[in-house]
């Protein structure tokens, strides 16, 4: 897009960088290795959002999943407002902390406390101490691919399979006394995890495997049934518990999350995007034995002044609310497949190596791979094609999830005839290909 058309965005995106890093307050909102500057939006409605130059987007981003029933729900900005003429902030216990908390556990019954704090980062490093301290054990599995958030814990990625584990972290600033104890292994690969779970060495000291049951950072991904059945049977076998970090999945892939859909519990469960319904809220949760670990009643430690925030709590729960209605799921991927299926076919007959993933209401369109089970499947991503792919999308007024590490989000406020429009510019595209 030529940059007299998103002047004032281009002119607030050089002005931002004086003052900002990177003029972003997360890194892929720079558009890097897109070749084109940023938005820079003003206001969303509904499935739209629009940019500082007054152009408008169906948005498949969504806040990154957390938008469930679009920009600016009703319903939502009513027990928002409602809720900040009477206060936003105590930091003192409010009744609706309660009410969202049952609303949780009523959803995931392998749990039955919460904890809630502000992002998922906050809750996924917080289920891993909460696990460390339960366990009194110092390391953690995670698998490639996946991603918890940014604490140091988690900044790691290789390593696969015993023989060849080496922790690499993925940041600058992560020290090595920190890397040490976690390992990355491939997605998906069941043997990977059994060989260091029976490993004389590292099998006593694993505190916790954490995963994302439908990745969905990098590109929508599920994992096997067989997969999350070796991991629940490995974690119990050797004392080690066992963390879904639903931040992304949890009230996305269905009401109950990736715990319904394959039907395991973890110990621990992490959620985030959603239960703050566009707020910054995010929890994590467990038995009651666990969770009680917790300050102040237990000797792990963990707090935050705007944790439970009521303006949060009360878009979290009337999001939830929401999408408690019979049939919201089946309609998101009703909604999810007017866009995949026939995407699909069109790839399958232009031979073009390239595949669709969904779960839900979400997907990606990964160009280059056929299909991906696990991070290294991966390396054979065309970026460059996501690139043209992305461009013209935009072009045409579509806003898609800007990495082809990502997925797109559909929500309830998603029309019909968007979703079609939609689905015929990438069938355009297809064509060009
Ligand atoms: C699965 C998963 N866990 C944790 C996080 C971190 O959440 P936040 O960005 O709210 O810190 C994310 C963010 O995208 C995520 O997708």
């Amino acid at each position: 897009m030529v940059v007299q058309e998103r002047l004032k965005s281009y002119e607030i995106f050089e002005r931002s960088k004086e003052v900002i890093a990177g003029g972003v307050n997360s890194p892929v909102r720079a558009f890097i290795g897109l070749g084109i500057d940023p938005l820079i939006v003003s206001k969303g409605e509904g499935e739209r959002i629009t940019d500082v130059d007054g152009r408008e987007f169906i948005d498949y981003c969504m806040s990154w999943g957390a938008l469930l029933h679009g920009h600016a729900d009703p319903e939502v900005v009513a027990k928002v407002c409602a809720r900040v003429k009477e206060g936003s902030s105590f930091g003192i216990a409010t009744e609706v902390e309660e009410k969202l908390a049952r609303k949780l556990i009523t959803a995931y019954p392998s749990i039955d406390r919460v904890r809630f704090v502000s992002s998922g980062t906050e809750a996924a490093m917080s289920a891993a101490r909460l696990a460390r301290g339960y366990t009194g054990r110092p390391m953690i599995i995670k698998f490639n691919g996946n991603y918890h958030g940014h604490s140091d814990t988690f900044l790691i990625q290789a390593g696969s399979g015993v023989s060849q584990v080496s922790n690499v972290s993925s940041s600058e600033g992560v020290p090595q006394d920190i890397v040490k104890n976690t390992l990355s292994l491939p997605y998906n690969d069941g043997e990977a995890l059994k060989k260091v779970m029976r490993d004389p060495f590292y099998s006593r000291f694993i505190a916790a495997v954490i995963l994302e049951p439908v990745a969905a950072n990098m590109g929508v991904v599920p994992a096997t049934q067989a997969f999350l059945e070796t991991l629940r049977e490995e974690t119990k076998r050797t004392g080690a518990l066992l963390i879904f970090d639903e931040v992304i999945s949890g009230f996305r892939v269905g009401y109950g999350g990736a715990r319904a859909l394959y039907e395991i519990d973890p110990d621990l469960a992490c959620f985030g995007k959603i239960i703050g319904g566009g707020f910054p809220a995010a929890a994590f949760g467990g038995k009651g034995k666990i969770m009680d670990k917790l300050a102040p009643l237990g000797g792990v430690y963990q707090a935050g002044t705007l944790s439970g925030n009521p303006v949060a709590m009360e878009a979290g729960l009337k999001t939830l609310e929401k999408a408690e209605t019979a049939g919201f799921y089946e309609e998101l991927r009703r909604k999810t497949q007017i866009i995949t299926e026939p995407v699909k076919r069109a790839l399958i007959e232009k031979g073009l190596s390239a595949c669709v993933q969904s779960v839900g209401g979400m997907f990606t369109l990964f160009w280059g791979p056929t299909s991906v089970s696990s991070f290294e499947d991966l390396k054979k991503l065309d970026k460059e094609v996501f690139k043209r792919y992305f461009r013209f999308m935009l072009e045409h007024g579509v806003y898609l999830s800007p990495s082809p590490y990502e997925a797109c989000f559909i929500s309830s406020a998603h029309k019909e005839e968007s979703l079609s429009r939609t689905r015929d510019l990438i069938l355009e595209f297809i064509k060009q290909c």
